[in-house]
């Protein structure tokens, strides 16, 4: 019987379990088996060799229709996630060649990020056709416009940053929020014109601390009492900023760090509708045979590319939503 095999790399990202059952699903009605393989590219080498063959093969198991039933409306991820330094290697890769090999796999899944995606694209060169789908909060993967995660990332952060404009509210505060992102400021510049933030600061757009306080006087000249700032962790030192806004300003602030609680949670309609439709895409591509492949979304519609193609693409930072953001909030 064909088998195929899924996992899961890097940062997990609600909707994950998602694109797992969408995958697990649509190889089993195409006549495939399909493998879980745990704790991401950790799942396929025997780190530094001291694994036995019981703790090998703990590592994998067997995935059907029921074993995925009931994790579409759950974060995180069923098969677990984990960051393997040891794929970066050469020798790695073709560990895990031979894994696939004694696994019967002909074919293998990848949810992650860019760096899933540079060692999907590595697995592909020795021999394991490989498709990625994008995962992450922080959607910085150039090729797509909307990576699995990003959406209920944005919504728990819009609504922690409206439990934090209450507080504001009542004290009279500025409040600095930093969310997460890691380079980019995707989730900084939308939950920022979500929020209504006075500024937002993200690593893409130069800013300077003297128009920002410029900004937050003029809004209070014109009757502001609170302010939000959100910054990304791109550009960090929230609690520097929130001291500078305070001495110069006058107006007590405070800084919050969002953190972790924006990768947990229920995913959004958007991510469990997106990770279902790029799954069964993501299957339908290997079932054609092809390799070396990752599915994107491009203006609302799902495609293909190579991965090594779409690794060089850049993303172009949405700079008319950051003019229009700056415009509104006064
Ligand atoms: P995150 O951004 O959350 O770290 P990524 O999807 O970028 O997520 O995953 C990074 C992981 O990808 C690395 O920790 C490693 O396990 C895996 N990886 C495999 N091959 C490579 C590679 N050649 N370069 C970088 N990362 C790789
Ligand atoms: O890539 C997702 C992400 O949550 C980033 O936004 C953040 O920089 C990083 O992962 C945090 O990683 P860790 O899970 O190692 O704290």
């Amino acid at each position: 019987m064909k088998r195929i095999g899924v996992l899961t790399s890097g940062g997990d990202a609600p909707g994950m379990n998602a694109a797992i059952r969408a995958v697990t699903r649509t190889a089993i009605s195409k006549g495939y088996e399909v493998m879980g393989i745990r704790r991401g590219y950790n799942g396929l080498v025997n780190i530094e060799g001291k694994e036995t063959k019981d703790e090998m093969d703990s590592k994998v198991v067997r995935l059907g229709v029921r074993d995925v039933s009931a994790i579409i409306q759950r974060g995180g991820t069923i098969l677990f996630t984990a960051r393997c330094n040891e794929f970066k290697e050469w020798e790695s890769v073709l560990e895990a060649k031979k894994r696939c090999d004694e696994l019967n796999l002909t074919g293998m899944v990848v949810i992650g990020g860019d760096g899933s995606f540079r060692g999907a694209a590595d697995l592909s060169k020795a021999g394991v056709p490989c498709i990625g789908i994008p995962g992450t909060i922080d959607n910085d993967i150039s090729c797509t416009d909307y990576t699995i995660g990003y959406d209920t990332a944005l919504n728990t952060a819009m609504e922690m940053v409206d439990k934090i404009r209450d507080t504001a509210q009542s004290h009279d505060r500025c409040s600095v929020i930093e969310v997460m992102g890691r380079d980019a400021g995707w989730i900084a510049l939308n939950v920022g014109v979500a929020v209504g933030a006075t500024a937002i600061i993200t690593p893409e757009m130069k800013y300077n601390m003297k128009d920002i306080i410029n900004r937050i006087e003029a809004s209070k000249a014109d009757k502001k009492e609170n302010f939000i700032i959100v910054v990304s962790e791109g550009v960090g030192d929230s609690e520097g900023i929130a001291r500078t806004i305070e001495t110069m300003t006058g107006i007590e602030s405070r800084a919050t760090i969002l953190g972790h609680v924006q990768r947990g949670g229920s995913p959004t309609v958007r991510d469990r509708v997106n990770a279902s439709e790029m799954g069964y895409y993501a299957v339908d591509l290997l079932d054609q045979g092809k390799s070396n492949r990752v599915v994107a979304l491009k203006k609302g519609r799902v495609v293909d590319y190579d991965i090594l193609e779409a690794l060089k693409m850049k993303k172009t930072f949405d700079k008319n939503l950051y003019k229009i953001a700056h415009i509104i909030s006064k």
